[in-house]
């Protein structure tokens, strides 16, 4: 079982996003999914059509109530779970900062599921700041797949991410952490886009995804309808970049059971 973060500290760049497709089109293709949302705004919630309630994030587990298994519900895809976000995730910043262990609370409640592996991978769908939920997200990932807008500071957020990612691995709170994947998103086909690629290409080599997510209105319709991709608009170009995505995504990550 791995579990990826998917983050970038920069706001609007495409997380959940990826987050909520990835996920579905993994499952799709028979991969054990477990999504979780770390974000108070609750919007990966939202996407996959569940209602935003309080009581039902990883704020108990981080704050020592109950184990993350309990917060693991079932959606209407086959092979996808969910533990949603709520706003009592904005508390968890304060109260686990002040708490023991704080970078690696979400790691040691993640280390039963890790043990029993009743997932292929566990996606995290961070929130867009360098807080504590981002940073317990960081420790508790084998690797993070980092979202990066086609836009000129693109880079420049790419070079405040890992130098985090490297200071995650310094202090001792996971040192194996990787960048898996850096995701390429809103492509819209223009010379600064194309030109942005090619510069990230030049720093990351093979971490980049070749699949590039164009921009896409269905893409950013879907949520309100509580729909992955796959489903609002099977036959749209954000589903056929997000199933490339998963496709790219299994070659690196091969598992057995998967169609
Ligand atoms: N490929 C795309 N084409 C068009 N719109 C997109 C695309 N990807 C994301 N969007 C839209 O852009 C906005 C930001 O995307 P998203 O919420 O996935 O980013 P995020 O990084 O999770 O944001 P936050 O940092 O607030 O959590 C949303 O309104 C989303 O619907
Ligand atoms: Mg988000």
């Amino acid at each position: 079982m791995k579990i990826i973060a998917v983050a970038n500290q920069k706001g609007g760049v495409g997380k959940t996003t990826t987050s909520v497709n990835l996920a579905a089109c993994l499952a799709a293709r028979g991969a054990r999914i477990l999504l979780i949302d770390l974000d108070p705004q609750a919007n990966a919630t939202s996407a996959l059509g569940f209602p935003s309630a309080e009581g039902l994030s990883i704020y108990g587990p981080l704050t020592g109530h109950g184990t993350l298994a309990e917060k693991v519900i079932p959606t209407r895809w086959e092979h996808l779970w969910l533990i949603p976000g709520d706003l009592d995730l904005a508390g968890a910043e304060i109260e686990v900062a002040r708490a023991a262990e704080h970078l690696t609370r979400l790691r040691a409640a993640l280390q039963p599921l890790r043990d029993d592996a009743p997932f292929d991978f566990i996606l995290l769908d961070c929130p867009p700041s360098l807080g504590i939920l981002m940073t317990n997200a960081l420790a508790a990932a084998d690797e993070l797949l980092i979202p990066l807008q086609c836009e000129y500071f693109a880079l420049e957020g790419l070079s405040k991410i890992s130098h985090v990612v490297q200071q995650v691995r310094d202090c001792g709170a996971n040192p194996g952490l990787t960048i898996g994947g850096v995701l390429m998103t809103m492509f819209m086909r223009n010379n600064l886009a194309t030109q942005v690629i090619a510069e990230v290409q030049a720093h990351f080599g093979d971490v980049i995804f070749q699949t590039v997510i164009p921009r896409s209105v269905r893409l950013a319709e879907a949520p309100s309808h509580g729909q992955p991709i796959l489903e609002y608009e099977p036959g749209g170009l954000g589903t056929a970049a997000y199933k490339a995505l998963a496709a790219e995504f299994l070659d690196r990550h091969p598992i057995a059971g998967a169609v």
